[in-house]
């Protein structure tokens, strides 16, 4: 991946309470700025556990839950009320409590399988996006999670899906991390987004963290570290244990 992010910050907060706050109030103003802008606002969900508290705070805000649409960054290939389906921790904690048009959030259709759910995936962000054949969709937010070893999303250390340049979504059929089979946003879909938003919180991040933050490349491959290279405005928000403090 080619080019420079229009710009990169580092936000640290004091706890994992705090991330969830101004997480929340970072989706709100990028949601204004979109609905003001283009009438329409596009997100991409971080999966994993860090997310959820931010999501909770979502589901009371006031804004125009009927110009959202909300994709997922990755899901696991488990049925939709399993617990550790990415779209119904994030139905629990607010999707499910408010008045979100049923077909604006973009489920991933595990049901499919890994590869098909990736294909048809694809499909459903060109054609929510009106993203021609040939051209990447442009999100206007991508929520993101950081793993220990540097995966974000579900794009780990030496994966195909991690390479992946061409598709928008990839499946994942060997995930170091539980459960193995996975579907993910491919690298294109992150550097065209508009903005980038990694949620960082606990001490056992702190490595990845650094890492993914140093002016030098580690020695080992940290996938998150290529966020770097994305597009848009790239923000790093992370708790202060996260940054070993
Ligand atoms: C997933 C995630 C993954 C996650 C990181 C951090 O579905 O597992 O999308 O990329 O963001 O592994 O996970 P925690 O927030 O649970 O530490």
């Amino acid at each position: 991946m080619s080019g420079r992010p229009a710009s990169v910050e580092l936000v640290v907060v004091a706890d994992a309470d705090a991330l969830a706050e101004e997480a929340a109030r970072r989706v709100l103003s990028s949601a204004a700025a979109a609905l003001a802008a283009r009438g329409t606002f596009a997100l991409a969900l971080a999966g994993g556990s860090t997310p959820r508290a931010a999501y909770a705070h979502l589901a009371t805000a006031e804004t125009d839950w009927s110009r959202w649409h909300v994709f997922f960054g990755d899901e696991r290939v488990v049925a939709p009320d399993h617990p550790d389906s990415n779209e119904r921790m994030a139905r629990a904690a607010w999707l499910a409590r408010v008045p979100i048009p049923a077909a604006h959030v973009h489920r991933v259709r595990t049901e499919l399988g890994a590869e098909a759910a990736a294909a048809d995936y694809e499909s459903e962000l060109r054609r929510t996006l009106h993203a021609a054949p040939g051209t990447v969709p442009v999100l206007d937010l991508v929520l993101l999670g950081l793993g220990p070893d540097g995966h974000t999303a579900s794009l780990f250390p030496g994966s195909a899906a991690t390479r992946e340049r061409e598709r928008l979504a990839a499946a994942v059929h060997d995930a170091p991390k539980p459960p193995p089979e996975r579907v993910t946003l491919t690298f294109p879909v992150l550097a065209a987004a508009r903005a980038l938003l990694v949620l960082v919180s606990g001490r056992d991040k702190a490595p990845a963290l650094a890492g993914a933050l140093a002016q030098d490349d580690p020695p080992q491959e940290l996938v998150a570290r290529d966020l770097r290279r994305a597009h848009g405005r790239l923000v790093w928000l992370a708790d202060r244990a996260a940054l070993g403090r």
